[in-house]
């Protein structure tokens, strides 16, 4: 078996952390059980691009149990949990390649490596083995079933794709499930975003200035968990109706521009580029922190905060401090990369239950659905996601009501008015 990893020796840790995270994982593991038994992925190679975490890690177990073969790679450089992935080739028999800090070139070596498998299916969380195989390894199309995609940046790229006919497989946005992202975008990302912050800095939150760029379901979950800790939060955004539903939210909103003099830490989470730039850098307080919680390290211009600083200093193991040429320190989190992946372990194994339970019967989907989809981007069907659910609640011993036939027929019918 062909794997590139930091250090066997890790592999009973990550394996102990691997089953910790498990018993927070109830709904993949029934889906385990039922793969075990039926074996809807017999014959099936995927090549997954994942943050190699405990939790993919279960998501790996669960569809080797559907019959797959596997070959998995890191989907961000700074990510990667070097004990997971090292108990994914000893203990899980999974084919991996992943390192942390691995440098660029090593990552689409990785990248590469794990399409070698010659995959029928794709696994991304943030395009970049779809973008891969579209450009550098078409040979692999005639083989590909389909794909499914984890994240908002992903999704996006992929509609592009879709937008310019040049997609060439079907895909399944796994994001775009409402027991996806109103629960790991929101919840996962907001508590994974203040540990990492927490983490890296050892700030207190309370009295601070918070400053949020963005207020998607990422950036929402972050804003609530700061205020929850007593942080004054001030969101930025660019769209008019996410704005207004921060302002009724409670929220002080206002252009990066005004909020940068007035921030103690910063977050972007917008899945866009250059949000935090030198114009804000120029006007930060003394000892600003400055992070993102985005897919990729664009969010901040790192380039220009390099341009404007006299030196660079590491004075803690996740923050780089920048002496700006007036004296003013800067401090960036995580390299500006996933602050919630890179100082913390990535959003808990609870809400990655619901989201790796959408991948896992997504690539079911895909496979019983063979030929018959088409090279479009698709949501998780409308049952999956209402069964991931119902599945979740019963495993948190949550009973709900059912509709009453009365109410049934009440929801059906248009003549019952005032
Ligand atoms: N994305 C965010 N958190 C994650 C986690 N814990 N595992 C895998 N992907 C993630």
């Amino acid at each position: 078996m062909k794997y590139d990893i930091r250090d066997m020796k890790l592999a009973n840790q990550g394996r102990d952390k691997v089953e910790w995270a498990e018993e927070a994982m109830p709904v993949l593991r029934l889906i385990r059980e039922r793969f075990a038994r039926e074996k809807p992925l017999k014959g099936v190679t995927i090549a997954a691009c994942l943050h190699v975490t405990t939790e993919t890690a279960n998501l790996m177990r669960t569809l080797q149990a559907g019959g797959a073969r596997l070959a998995l790679c890191a989907s961000n450089p700074l990510s990667t949990q070097d004990d997971t992935a090292a108990a994914l080739v000893k203990h899980y028999k999974v084919p991996t390649f992943a390192i942390r800090g691995e440098d660029r070139k090593t990552y689409y070596q990785h990248v590469h490596a794990c399409l070698d498998a010659k995959p029928h299916l794709s696994m991304d969380d943030g395009c970049d083995v779809v973008s891969t195989i579209h450009s550098e390894r078409k040979d692999l199309l005639p083989h590909m079933l389909g794909g499914s995609e984890e994240t908002t940046t992903g999704v996006i790229r992929l509609r592009a794709m879709e937008a310019e006919g040049v997609l060439a497989y079907p895909i399944i946005a796994v994001n775009d499930a409402d027991t996806k992202h109103l629960f790991d975008n929101r919840y996962g990302t907001g508590q994974s975003t203040i540990d990492g912050i927490v983490r890296a800095t050892n700030r207190l939150l309370a009295g601070s200035v918070f400053v949020v760029a963005g207020y998607g379901w990422c950036a929402r979950g972050v804003a609530t968990r700061a205020r929850g800790m007593g942080a004054h939060v001030i969101i930025t955004e660019v769209d008019p109706l996410r704005a207004l539903e921060a302002v009724m939210d409670g929220y002080q909103v206002m252009p990066m521009a005004d909020a940068a003099p007035a921030g103690d830490i910063f977050v972007s989470v917008t899945g866009n580029r250059t949000v935090i730039t030198a114009e804000h850098f120029e006007k930060m307080k003394d000892g600003a922190c400055v992070c993102n919680s985005g897919h990729f390290d664009i969010e901040v211009d790192i380039p220009a905060l390099k341009k404007l600083a006299k030196s660079v200093k590491r004075v803690r193991e996740h923050v780089q401090q920048f002496t700006l040429t007036d004296g003013r320190r800067i401090n960036l989190l995580a390299e500006g990369r996933l602050v919630n992946l890179a100082a913390a372990e990535g959003h808990p194994a609870c809400v990655m239950d619901m989201s790796f339970a959408n991948q896992a019967l997504a690539a079911e989907h895909i496979v019983k659905n063979q030929g018959k989809l088409e090279k479009r981007v698709y949501g998780v069907p409308k049952e999956i996601d209402r069964e991931i659910a119902r599945l979740k609640l019963l495993s948190m011993g949550v009973a709900i009501d059912t509709l009453t036939p009365d109410q049934r027929k009440y929801l059906s019918s248009w003549q019952m008015g005032t």
